[in-house]
This record gives C-alpha cells, structure tokens and sequence, in this order.
C-alpha cells in the first residue's frame, strides 16, 4: 500500500516525547560562553556613548560593539538596510546595540544590565496613518519600503455604494521555544552556526556582507516552532553569536528569554484597510476599491513581500468585474515587523470577510448567500487577469455547511451555552490562499533536493527543515511512495548547508507542494540512474538494488523546473499570481457571555481544500492548530505598547493566547481538489488555517449580539464597549 494518503506516525515524535531530542539549549560545546544583549531603552535616538557602570564586576567579560564588525554592518535580507548593531542612530527600542559575553548566562545578562545606552533622544514617529512622507525620516525619503497598485476593469456608475473600514493588530508568533543560536568556532579558522531556524540557507546569506569570505555553515536543531518568525530574525541572532566568538575565539550560545523575545522580535504587521464597493440590489459585486496601510517598523525585513501577498488576496474569492488595490508599506520607530504565519492574507481576509458581511447587512441578505452569490468559479479572472481553474470555494462552502449541519445534533463540549447571560451566534468565512511563492518566486530560486542510496535505504537532502508541520514525515513519504518501498526505509539527512543543496526557504506553504515535487522528481532520477547502471528496465526498486554489483554511493540532484504554464510580470502585478490555490470555509459557533463580554468558541468547523493529503493526520493537526491560532488573534491576543514602541505585556500571563481549555470541538473536513504539478496532487496548508477565523468569529458575534466589530483584537472590553452602545 503507497504510503501517501495514510498516517503514518511522525518520524519527529519519539525522540521528542523521550526527550532525546537535541534543541538549541541542550547542546553545549566545551567552553562554550553566554552571550546578552544591550538594547535601545528609547524609540529613536543619537547614539552618544555606551557607559560601563563602574561598580560592575568586569572580570571575564567581553563587551562587541559595531566597531568590532570586520566587514559590512549589516544582516541581509531584501536590503542592506538593517545593522547587526545600531551605530550612532537607534531606530526602535529594543534595538540591539552591543553585545556581551561571559562564562555563565546570569553573568552576561548582568552585565548587559549594567551597560548604559546614552542617547540624545530624537522625536519617534510611532503611527503608520501618519508615517508616509512625514518630516520624520526613518527609511528613504518617504518612509515607504513599497507601493503596489493593481487595475482591473474601470468604474461603475450605478449601484449601491458601501464603506467600511477595517483594523488588525500586531500578534506574536509565539512559538514554544524561544530564538536561540551557537556560534562555534571550526578549525579551519570558519564558523558553525547551530540553531532554531526555519531557513538555514538565509542565515549563510544574511551574514556574508559582515563576515566577508570566512568560511561558514549553518545547522538547524530541532526547532520548537517558527510561525514565520524563526524566517528572518535567527539572521540577527546568528550575526550576534558569530561578533561574540570572533572576539572571543570560543563558542557562545545565545537563548532568548521568553520577555526579552516577545519585546524584540518581528511581529505581524498591524494594518488599516479601506474598502469602497459598488453593489447590485441582489447584492453582485460590480465595483471593489481596497486600499492597505501596512506598518512595517523600523527596517524593511520582509514588508515588501508581506505586503504582496496582502494586495493579492485583497478581493477574497470573490469575482468582480471592476476591481482597483493599491496598498503602502511604511516604516515607524517600531521593532519590525516580518513573517507570520499568512504573510499579509489574514489581514487581507479579515477586512475582506468583514465588508461581504457589511454588504449583506446594508442589504439585508443572509452572510451566507452574498457569498454564495459572489465566490469565484472555473473561468473567472482574478484582478491581475489570471483565469482561475480548479477553483474550491463552492465546494469547501457546502462541504463546511453541510459539516456544521450535522454536527448540530451533537451535544454541546461545554455546558451552559445560549442561555440566560449567553448569547450564541454562528459566524461563516470563506477564504483563499496563494500556495508557494508569488509570481516567478519559485523559477528565480530552483529549488534543490538531493537523494543518496545507503545500503537498502534512501536519504533525503533537503534544506526544509521539520518546525513542527512534520516534513521530516511527509517528504519520506512522498520519496518512498514513487520508488515503492516501505517509508522506514527512507530517513532525512540532517540539515547542514555544507551537506544539503538550498532548496529553498521552509516559508510560504511552499515546503509539501514545491519542494516535495522536486523530491519526487529526484526519486524517478535515482530510480532512472540504478536502472542506467544495471541495465534493468523495471520500476522494481529492490530488484535494482539487488542487481546492483558496485557499492558505491549513489547520489542524484533534482532541481525545480518552471512549468512554463504561468506567466508573471512583477512590474506590472499582471499575470498568473500563484500556480495554485488553497480554498477553505470556517464556521464558527460561540457564546458571548454578556455580564463580561468574553467570548467562548464552542465548536470550530472547517473544509479545507488541499490538493492531496500525503498525511492526512498532520494536514488535520496544521488545520486544527492554525484554526486555534487564528483564533487567538480573533479575541485575545493584543500587544501593548508604550509611548516608545515597547511592548509592555512581555509575558505569558499578560499576552494571552488560546489554550486547550479555550479550544472548541473541531470538526475538520479536507476537501481533494488537486494540483497537477504538486507531489501526487498536493498543495500548501501551511498558512490557509490562518485567514478564516478571526472574520468568522466577527460575524458571530455579530449575530449573537448586535455588536459589529471591525477592529482586532475582539477583546472582552471592546465587546462590552459594543453591548453598551447598543443597549
Ligand atoms: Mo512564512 S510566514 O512564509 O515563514
């Protein structure tokens, strides 16, 4: 029986369980030292000096500063924008500023203590509304890291006109292990940088300008979670123990504290969006003008791409003739903000979802139906003039209902629903999500995966790493279903850029449905190269193997090959954005307590469309955990900054995230419809549990109480707020 479609226990699980598996801080080189962080008590400032309190016991400590940068002060990404170290000018708080190392963890975070930053404080301009082209210069001229405008058909005359506008917040990625790197020093005078990372290939590129041509290899250890927020920042944190062991000549590890991450690391990008349609009196969209204002902190990071995907997925799944985006990315004297989970589209999806339930208010339609009436089917051409083929939305639409439907005549998890100081509402979203990277992402960086014969065995070598999604399980799969042999006879090399070739960032829900594709091109390679040197022309791997006289290694090289079938042009944002499409539907059932206005889920329900579940028990772990995480971002999660940007809920008992108390019963469905050109039909999963809830969980409470929330977080004192206008 093929292994692919069935679910096999995850390879990652056992070691994790016993504990056997090695993460960052439980690996400890000899003589390894503890490296902390000095950082910007202010938002913008002019570096005067950094003053060692003198009563400070400095005996075994080394202090790095930018003077200590052998080449460029800076931590590549997209630009060359962001500095290792702050040099003369800091332009978020937070920011890091020096660097110390000492014998022991308690020792270092106590000297970072007592460095003092002095600053001569300049004036912050913290608001995104205000930041594009304000007296204030943070980045260019105008502050804007990106402008994107995308034209399709032209303007409606007639028709009903409706306006809204929408508001999301930050939220922490929150990953269970915080950031943490180890720079070790190698023999041949190069370094190893060893960590939690979600794209090793990008540590070795971000470092380059400020190593020079030192020698460098980048491992990751077992990673407890990314989120997208292990994509860029391990950069920083690999930039930081490398300054610390070329001074040092010893290797350092450097752990974040759970307050110190939350306070410094990226963040999802707080957002406003504006929406103008023009509607029919049956409620058909005739006109859809949407426009985003994305606050992107102090440094680019990602922004740009982020603000991509954002524009892209700024129409819903909704067909319309005349549709007009425009959106800005700008900077603020905020710690930046990058990659999470959705990368632009749960913004886009909850402004978009809140509108199509603005309309049917306005016209006094049923959620549902505006939805029905206007979601995209095959033919149908996307704003920037793809034809949409396979399209998923009706199906998901009915599958979602009809699972909600019969779940009804279950009882309720928890007691006490929908009577008395409870008033219960149900909430529809209904969303889609680009699979891969955008446009000719995937042609400009030819992914590459590796396979090698050991024995009767088969090795993968690949730079996606496991981050908790479970590729370490899927790619064994995929590998071992097209030679046709038992998946515990594949395994995955670990994930060292000096061994494996870069097939690309672990980013983008590109990882099963790209990189997996260019692994079971690689298995027919291996497959093609024994039956080449056996002369055998059968499919029967062990027959080949058997057949086999020479015992030397085999190892076979794919790399991604465009299609040729999408066309892109990223001047002109006209083409075909995404080869394929993730389709979903989220129903959501919650009480609104009234005395507290806390919101309780009471029964989470969702059709999903995947392409092909090559491990249909870690598809539905992606859907149920980002489905939870997206309702955290619905109701709880609100991050508090003060007058200088800092985040002042730095812990886990005052940012609030869902637990598994909070979590309703979960109901998925997955919906097959498939790619042609993803491994045995699969697309990404990855992201697409992120756009759905937060606007389902808006139309809820809508229903069950009156209260029309556009603005994120929905916290207890916001729905409260509403009961009190409405009463
Ligand atoms: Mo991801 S948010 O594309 O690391």
């Amino acid at each position: 029986m093929s292994p692919v479609g069935t679910g096999v226990p995850r390879a990652d699980g056992p070691a994790k369980v016993t504990g056997d598996a090695l993460y960052v801080d439980d690996i400890r080189p000899t003589g390894c030292l503890y490296g902390a962080t000095v950082r910007s008590p202010r938002a913008h400032g002019k570096i005067l000096g950094l003053e060692r309190d003198p009563n400070f016991d400095w005996n075994g400590i080394t202090v790095v500063t930018a003077e200590d940068i052998p080449h460029q002060n800076v931590v590549f990404l997209m630009t060359e924008d962001q500095p290792a170290l702050a040099d003369g000018l800091v332009r978020h708080v937070e920011e890091p500023v020096a660097l110390v190392a000492a014998e022991t963890r308690d020792r270092a975070l106590a000297a970072a203590k007592h460095i003092r930053v002095i600053l001569e404080d300049l004036p912050a301009l913290l608001d995104a509304e205000i930041a594009e082209n304000h007296e204030i210069k943070i980045y260019g001229d105008d502050n804007v890291f990106k402008r994107i405008t995308i034209d399709k058909g032209g303007q409606v005359e007639n028709g009903i006109v409706i306006e809204g506008e929408y508001r999301v917040q930050h939220q922490e990625q929150l990953y269970i292990e915080p950031q943490g790197m180890i720079s070790v020093p190698r023999e041949d005078g190069g370094l190893t940088l060893l960590g939690s990372m979600q794209c090793p290939f990008y540590i070795v590129k971000a470092l380059a300008p400020m190593l020079g041509h030192k020698r460098m290899n980048v491992v990751q250890a077992t990673t407890g979670g990314g989120f997208g927020g292990k994509e860029e920042y391990p950069s920083m944190l690999a930039a930081h123990a490398a300054l610390l062991t070329l001074k040092t000549g010893k290797p350092v590890k450097m752990i974040y504290r759970r307050d110190e991450d939350l306070r410094a690391t990226t963040k999802r990008h707080p957002s406003v969006i504006k929406i103008r349609s023009v509607v029919g009196e049956d409620g058909t969209l005739l006109q859809w003008d949407a426009s985003i204002i994305m606050d992107g902190g102090a440094y680019n990071t990602l922004t740009p791409v982020v603000l991509s995907r954002a524009i892209l997925h700024l129409t819903g799944p909704y067909r319309c003739a005349n549709q007009h985006l425009s959106g800005v990315a700008v900077a603020t004297h905020t710690p930046p903000n990058g990659a999470f989970r959705g990368f632009g589209a749960p913004q886009a999806m909850f402004a978009v979802e809140r509108h199509m339930d603005r309309i049917a208010r306005h016209l006094d339609m049923d959620p549902v139906a505006i939805r029905q009436h206007n979601l995209v089917v095959d033919g149908d051409i996307s704003v920037t003039g793809q034809v949409l083929t396979d399209t998923g939305a009706q199906v998901v639409l009915d599958q979602a209902l009809e699972a909600a439907e019969a779940a009804v005549r279950t009882p309720h998890k928890h007691p006490g629903g929908g009577i008395g100081r409870y008033a219960r509402g149900r909430g529809v979203a209904l969303v889609f999500h680009g699979c891969g990277f955008t446009g000719n992402g995937e042609a400009a960086i030819k992914g590459k995966v590796g396979l090698e014969l050991e024995g009767r065995c088969v090795r993968i070598l690949t730079a996606s790493t496991d981050i908790g999604q479970g590729v370490e399980t899927t790619f064994p799969q995929i590998a071992a279903a097209e030679l046709g042999i038992s998946v515990d006879r594949v395994s995955n090399a670990p994930h060292d850029t000096a061994n494996v070739p870069d097939s690309g960032p672990t980013v983008a829900s590109r990882t099963c449905m790209v990189v997996g594709g260019v692994l079971q091109e690689a298995a027919k390679k291996l497959r093609s190269a024994l039956q080449a040197e056996t002369g055998l022309d059968t499919n029967d791997f062990d027959d080949l193997l058997m057949a086999r006289t020479n015992t030397i290694p085999l190892r076979v090289q794919a790399e991604y090959v465009d299609s040729g079938k999408f066309i892109w042009d990223n001047d002109t944002y006209q083409g075909d954005a995404y080869p394929a499409y993730g389709w979903s539907c989220s129903i959501v059932d919650l009480d609104v307590d009234l005395d507290t206005g806390e919101v309780l889920y009471r029964r989470f329900v969702s059709a999903t469309d995947v392409g092909k579940a090559i491990n249909p028990v870690i598809v539905e772990g992606q859907i149920e955990g980002g489905s939870i995480q997206a309702l955290g971002y619905a109701t709880y999660e609100e991050v508090v900054l003060d007058d200088q940007g800092r985040m002042i809920n730095d812990r886990l008992t005052n940012y609030i995230i869902p637990t598994t108390l909070d979590s309703p019963e979960m109901i998925t469905r997955i919906v097959e419809i498939p790619y042609t050109g993803g491994p045995f039909g699969a697309k990404g999963i990855g992201e697409i549990p992120m756009d759905g809830p937060a606007p389902a969980v808006a139309q809820a409470i809508e229903q069950a109480t009156g209260v029309v929330l556009d603005i994120l977080p929905m916290t207890p004192e916001r729905v409260l707020a509403g009961l009190e206008i409405s009463t």
